[in-house]
């Protein structure tokens, strides 16, 4: 429980976060996503919620979106590999009227990794399946193992290694995305093939519930992007859903969330994205990138961004 000095204090005064909350009517169905390509997997998720659809099936669907697109070198199918060559995914999927989530670290060979979390979610009583018992899962439900490095990645890869001054670490823009449905129940969920270029076997934010990915059906959710590593340190996803559970608007919970990373001194890039249960949208960054993030509803369909 968040009192109300410590609520004040995140949200009084944040100056190292760009916060834009949202000018247009709120309302519900919605959806918000992060990045530009967020836009095209809203308009997939717009499909299930415009037509009284779940929000857990927006969001899935939503998600598959960026994860088949061979050009999206951050997500799924055509994401950039790990420094042995090999692309591993991690996802999660959190369903608001169960207040349950299903996640896969480290999954191999599959292409639609929020899916499979999502058979977490459905099929067991665990919360995280990794690696290649991940995979073993998935082909139980009929998912075909499938080569996920693309010749673009896999050229991208090799350059990286000619490299005498290659970086370790690249960046990278996970998909993150909370839908809220007609009936008002929230889904949250995200997806990526993580740093590019990673130590084998590292499972970065998205897959930990309340870092790459929180809600509650009775506030509302937030999805994360940005340095995984640092940020899973912070559960920021959760701490933006409770500061909006105390009164704080999805900008401002944002915001505040992400002062607790940069008041410890952490000077990287890392993204929020917001939505309450009225379907006011918001949105924060820290760090020097700029923040492109995806909304939908029934009057706006577009890409704001945070300088
Ligand atoms: N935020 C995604 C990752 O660091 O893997």
């Amino acid at each position: 429980m968040i009192t109300r000095r410590e609520f004040l204090a995140a949200t009084a005064a944040v100056p190292a976060a760009a916060r834009l909350p949202i000018s247009f009517l709120s309302s519900i169905p919605c959806v918000i996503s992060t990045w530009e390509f967020g836009k095209k997997a809203n308009a997939d998720a717009w499909g299930v919620l415009g037509a009284g659809g779940s929000a857990i099936d927006a969001v899935e669907k939503g998600i598959n979106n960026a994860e088949l697109d061979p050009e999206n070198t951050s997500v799924g199918f055509g994401g950039l590999p790990d420094e042995d060559g090999e692309v591993t995914n991690d996802a999660m999927i959190m369903w608001g009227p169960k207040h349950a989530a299903g996640a896969v670290g480290c999954l191999k060979r599959i292409k639609r990794p929020i899916s499979v979390a999502r058979k977490v979610l459905e099929k067991t009583k665990h919360t995280m399946l990794v690696g290649d018992d991940a995979t073993r899962f998935a082909t139980k439900f009929g998912f075909k193992e499938e080569p996920l490095l693309t010749e673009k990645a896999r050229r991208i890869w090799e350059e990286w290694k000619k490299d005498p001054k290659r970086r370790d670490f690249w960046n990278h823009d996970t998909i993150g995305m909370v839908a809220i449905d007609r009936n008002g129940d929230v889904c949250a969920g995200c997806s990526t093939s993580g740093l590019a270029w990673k130590i084998r076997g590292r499972v970065g934010d998205s897959p930990i519930v309340g870092s790459g990915a929180y809600c509650d059906n009775d506030v509302g959710g937030a999805a994360a992007t940005g340095n995984g590593d640092v940020m899973m340190r912070f559960c920021p996803t959760l701490v933006a859903v409770e500061l909006m559970r105390e009164g704080a608007s999805p900008a401002d919970a944002c915001a505040g969330s992400l002062k607790r990373i940069s008041d410890k001194g952490y000077r990287v890039s890392a993204c929020l994205v917001a939505v309450d249960k009225k379907g006011e949208f918001g949105a924060a960054k820290i760090g020097e990138r700029e923040f492109p993030f995806a909304v939908r509803n029934a009057e706006a369909d577009e890409v704001r961004r945070i300088r």
